[in-house]
């Protein structure tokens, strides 16, 4: 019972901050539709997860290893909160052995735990035998980080936020042939973050904008994929850059407040309209972190790349192209 995945990160343009108010938290039934572009990276960094598990009677007892480390507390809880709830369904009582390696930092903002949990809900269904649709894995994913969830499909993905664990999972807008859209990212610090994505989504509702944030992610969450079905980048790239803003808005309004930009966050906000001032058509968004991805046409990456390498405080620059699904594979870890 031994089985591997490879999944790729995402990146939201409608994004997901806070859980629903009604729901048990760690279920992750997040507050509003979402919308992401699954990731491959095109230099030697592929913002991609490899895991294998294997479940076996010999072993006594569960351990998962991440990068050559063995995980402990808050990170082996997660783990556990997707592969008990498949263990169960499938009537296996063996333990498990996992071991994952990411192609790049971990908790440095680029979504390590989108393609961490993807790949593991992918390679625990597979190890168990388990005769699942994507859309079935998509929600154990959720259960270790709601990102996850979209990170099962390559393309444009929308999350429908669902009422249940059964209803909130997300499905395939269209393939990465489909919409004509790259990203580069700016890299302007490495380090891990002080608040995780996980702990923040707790503060969002104290936000008195988090309604208003709420109600328009539902809106632009439709007409965001109706401009993806249009081939329509400009407007992907306006909605994704406001609704960015909004999210911000409350994460720096809560309480606590979250600021996760630094000044050179703010320094690539205020360089954007020069940037397309001389012709290149991009548009950001930034996670709970510092680092920025902008969205551009595939024909204006490596100049968009060259003018953000030119910016202070930008350390390096991944340039990126839509990934494909994630998957299985017959490469094993262990
Ligand atoms: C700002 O709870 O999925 O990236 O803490 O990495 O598990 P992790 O993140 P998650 O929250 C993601 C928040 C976000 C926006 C988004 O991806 O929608």
């Amino acid at each position: 019972m031994k089985a591997s995945a490879i999944a790729h990160s995402n990146i939201a343009l409608i994004k997901y901050w806070g859980r629903a108010q009604d729901h048990d938290p760690t279920l992750n039934i997040p507050s509003n539709d979402s919308v992401s572009m699954t990731k491959y990276g095109l230099d030697d960094i592929h913002l991609q997860t490899h895991t294998t598990i294997e479940f076996s009677n010999y072993y006594e007892e569960d351990t998962a290893h991440l990068d050559g480390e063995v995980l402990s507390g808050r990170h082996r809880d997660r783990i556990l909160r997707v592969i008990d709830p498949l263990r169960k369904y499938a009537g296996v009582d063996s333990k498990f052995k996992m071991m994952s390696k990411n192609d790049f930092p971990t908790e440095a903002g680029l979504a390590s735990s989108s393609s961490g949990f993807a790949a593991l809900a992918i390679a625990t269904v597979n190890a168990l035998n388990l005769d699942f649709t994507k859309e079935e894995i998509s929600k154990y994913a959720r259960l270790g980080s709601g990102s996850a969830a979209r990170s099962i499909h390559g393309g444009f993905v929308y999350w429908n936020k669902g009422d249940s664990h059964d209803t909130s999972f997300a499905h395939q807008i269209c393939d990465p042939e489909e919409f004509d859209m790259n990203a580069v990212i700016a890299i302007v610090h490495e380090g891990k973050k002080e608040v995780t994505s996980d702990v923040g989504h707790n503060f969002a509702h104290t936000s008195p904008f988090d309604e208003v944030r709420i109600r328009k992610s539902e809106e632009q969450a439709q007409e965001i994929k109706k401009a993806i079905l249009d081939d329509d980048f400009t407007t992907v790239g306006k909605i994704a850059e406001e609704n960015c803003k909004y999210m911000h808005a409350v994460m720096m309004t809560s309480t606590p407040p979250l600021f996760y930009w630094s000044p050179e966050t703010l320094r690539l906000i205020r360089s954007t309209p020069e940037m397309r001032q001389e012709g290149l058509d991009c548009y950001f968004t930034i996670d709970a972190g510092p680092n920025v991805h902008y969205f551009c046409r595939p024909e204006t990456m490596y100049d968009l790349q060259k003018a953000l390498e030119k910016i202070e405080g930008v350390r390096k620059t991944i340039p990126v192209k839509p990934a494909n699904d994630s998957h299985v594979t017959e490469r094993h870890l262990l």
